[in-house]
């Protein structure tokens, strides 16, 4: 069994988990999740770095683990490089899947629907512009939709008129120059995938997690063969959450749904 820590600002990272899950079972999952600053789409590059990079540093020395995702593009495509130079296991980080939209795309256009962060990043402008050649790629940032898949996941009724309307810039184009392949650019929105599928019937939807679920298999089997004996403990099946005080009822139930049974609270800087 591998000790794998998941991370994420909210539940969005579940769809990754899922689809690692789905590839590689030999995993004991613990998952960490930043609600204290949830969510971390409107939240600066540089804040969102220093947590994440302070948060996954500070577990991995109390805890065991084998790896880390970052189940998270928002933190992936701003901290990965800062989170590897301080944990000494691997870090397999989730960055939107503009390589394979690009190689799907016949019409030559896609959507990238991210947090207004992800969309902003020069990471993400320099995967564009290496994956991408001559395809437009139409962006659109938004929190509305990472709000609503937590919402939707937490058994809220979903109003499926609002993602209507963050979807607007699109479907308001003549159809054919909406985009035909979609990048589902954030960990949330995979939960809200039949939403999205109703509203651009035509589009095909992407998202990294099945990619991240083979990545994850090869490093671990890999690493299959060198292990070695640990001395730190491991937290076991635990969501942890930065804030417990504001944890929902509706949050610590979606947790609970995807095993994680005990909901606990870690704080960088305590002890
Ligand atoms: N689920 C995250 C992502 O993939 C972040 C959502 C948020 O907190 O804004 O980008």
């Amino acid at each position: 069994m591998f000790n794998v820590l998941f991370f994420d600002s909210g539940v969005g990272g579940l769809s990754v988990y899922r689809d690692v899950i789905a590839e590689y079972k030999d995993i004991e999952p613990c998952f960490l999740f930043d609600n204290a600053y949830f969510p971390y789409g409107d939240k600066a590059s540089d804040f969102i770095r220093n947590r994440v990079t302070a948060l996954i540093s500070r577990i991995t020395e109390i805890y065991h683990f084998d790896m880390v995702v970052i189940a998270c593009n928002t933190a992936s495509t701003i901290a990965l490089q800062s989170v590897r130079s301080v944990v000494n296991i691997p870090v397999v980080g989730v960055v939107p899947a503009i390589k394979p939209a690009a190689r799907l795309t016949k019409r030559k256009i896609i959507g990238l629907l991210a947090t207004p962060g992800t969309v902003a990043r020069s990471y993400t402008h320099d995967l564009i512009r290496s994956f991408a050649g001559g395809v437009q790629v139409l962006s659109i940032g938004t929190t509305e939709l990472v709000r609503i898949a937590e919402d939707m996941l937490a058994g809220l009724s979903c109003n499926v008129e609002e993602i209507a309307e963050v979807l607007m810039p699109w479907t308001s184009l003549p159809a054919n120059s909406q985009p035909d392949v979609i990048v589902l650019g954030c960990t949330h929105f995979p939960h809200i995938k039949n939403e999205i599928h109703c509203i651009m019937p035509e589009a095909l939807l992407v998202d990294s997690g099945r990619a991240i679920g083979r990545r994850v298999r090869s490093l671990l089997s890999a690493m299959s063969e060198k292990r070695q004996s640990v001395s730190r403990e491991f937290a076991g099946k635990i969501a942890f959450c930065t804030d417990i005080s504001i944890l929902s009822e509706q949050n610590r139930q979606v947790f609970n749904k995807f095993g994680f049974l005990k909901c606990l609270e870690f704080r960088p800087c305590a002890g």
